[in-house]
């Protein structure tokens, strides 16, 4: 247990392969991001809990005597493997009274799942305890870099150590501590009903990248981590497309039923598109190779086309594929798509001047672009102390 504060972070996400088509059982490989969620946690003993998310504009506080009538619907023997029950989430969007309006979706989604996770661990103690919760994001929200998903995971990290479930990692004298895999289990069946709130039918990809980082071979809920992974330099593009990701799962969803056995088949191509990429990797690790790029970038853009054919492209997408293949690299969509962000593969060898070049033209249109590498520590605990200078600001509301 720590002794009034915790920092608790966890990363972004992308998905190399397999988007969409893993809510279908298919096979995903997705990679940790090395932009990161911050939760700061200070216990308090006056009866108070707030929680405050500078990135979408949203400061709540109630009394915890406000909470305890929830509790009816949150019983202390409710278990992680239970979803979340449409009455619970419904209780908690009227209690929160965030509006639930088109802009006000993410702020009442980030309270309800907060609340949702808050009610049930802190059933298993007895009490509600009092508490200030800060959470500060490098991540954009909605972008499909997996921001709900490092919220959620950072939330139950905190909650459960919090709340004495699970031990807190971090020793005295240590800057970064992680917790052991049977805590970071736990952590991870928790963020995902936190993202079940969120997402309505989220397959758990992300919240598990969160939790363990590196790269993950993920499907039907069965996650192992790649054992071998290459350095691989991504560019990153977001193209601030709003969009949502339940509305788009629910499209491909409605596409399915509607034309099984046209849509089926993609969705198998799509699985062999992953296991090829792993396969790939995991050679490339070994000895890394221009024929090994040339087959990561044909991957790339046949499973763009995919995901164009199932419905889940936009024209902004279109723009940063054409604008990439002009200065010759190759870029998918990640995530749920229809915006949101895309990826770009960087040859070791591609010319810095290439890179610039194309950043320029994708900034010119608007977008927003990070380079970066992949595959970044996975959930774990901070002393404040060791963070970094931007983390420090935003916690100390500068
Ligand atoms: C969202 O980042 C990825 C999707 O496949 C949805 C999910 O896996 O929950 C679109």
């Amino acid at each position: 247990m720590f002794n009034k504060t915790c920092v608790v972070s966890a990363p972004g996400k992308v998905i190399l392969h397999g988007e969409h088509a893993v809510v279908h059982g298919k096979v995903a490989v997705a990679v940790a991001l090395n932009l990161r969620t911050f939760l700061r946690m200070t216990l308090r003993n006056d009866g108070k809990i707030s929680i405050d998310l500078p990135n979408i504009r949203t400061k709540l506080c109630w009394e915890t005597s406000e909470l305890e009538p929830l509790l009816v619907a949150f019983p202390a023997d409710q278990i992680d493997s239970q979803p979340p029950s449409p009455e619970q989430v419904e209780k908690l969007k009227e209690f929160s009274g965030v509006a639930d309006g088109a802009a006000a979706a993410t702020r009442s989604q980030a309270t309800v799942a907060f609340l949702y996770l808050y009610l049930s661990i802190a059933s298993k103690c007895g009490v509600l305890p009092s508490m200030d919760i800060l959470v500060w994001s490098e991540l954009p929200t909605g972008a499909g870099l997996g921001s709900s998903a490092a919220y959620s995971v950072c939330l139950a990290g905190a909650l459960l150590s919090g709340c004495g479930v699970i031990g807190y990692p971090l020793g005295e004298g240590q800057s970064v501590a992680r917790w052991t895999e049977v805590e970071l289990g736990l952590i991870n069946r928790w963020a995902f009903r936190g993202e079940q709130v969120i997402h309505g039918n989220p397959s758990g990809v992300d919240n598990a990248v969160g939790t363990w980082g590196g790269a993950l071979r993920y499907q039907s809920g069965k996650i192992s981590s790649l054992k071998r992974v290459p350095t691989l330099r991504i560019l990153l593009t977001n193209t601030k497309v709003p969009r949502s990701t339940k509305i788009l799962v629910a499209g491909v969803k409605d596409k399915l039923l509607k034309f099984p056995a046209i849509m089926e088949p993609v969705l198998t191509s799509i699985d062999a598109i992953s296991q090829e990429c792993e396969g790939v990797l995991e050679a490339m690790a070994e000895h890394s190779s221009g024929e090994h790029y040339a087959m990561l970038e044909e991957l790339i853009d046949i499973n763009q086309h995919h995901l164009d054919a199932i419905g889940v492209g936009h024209s902004s997408l279109d723009r940063v594929c054409l604008i990439t293949a002009s200065h010759g690299l190759h870029s998918k969509l990640t995530g749920a798509g229809g915006g949101g962000c895309a990826i770009t593969l960087l040859r070791p060898d591609v010319a810095p001047s290439t890179v610039e070049a194309a950043i320029r033209d994708l900034e010119d249109c608007g977008f927003a672009c990070w380079e970066t590498d992949i595959g970044a520590l996975g959930v774990c605990a901070h002393s404040p102390p060791s963070l970094k200078a931007e983390v420090l600001k935003a916690f100390s509301g500068i």
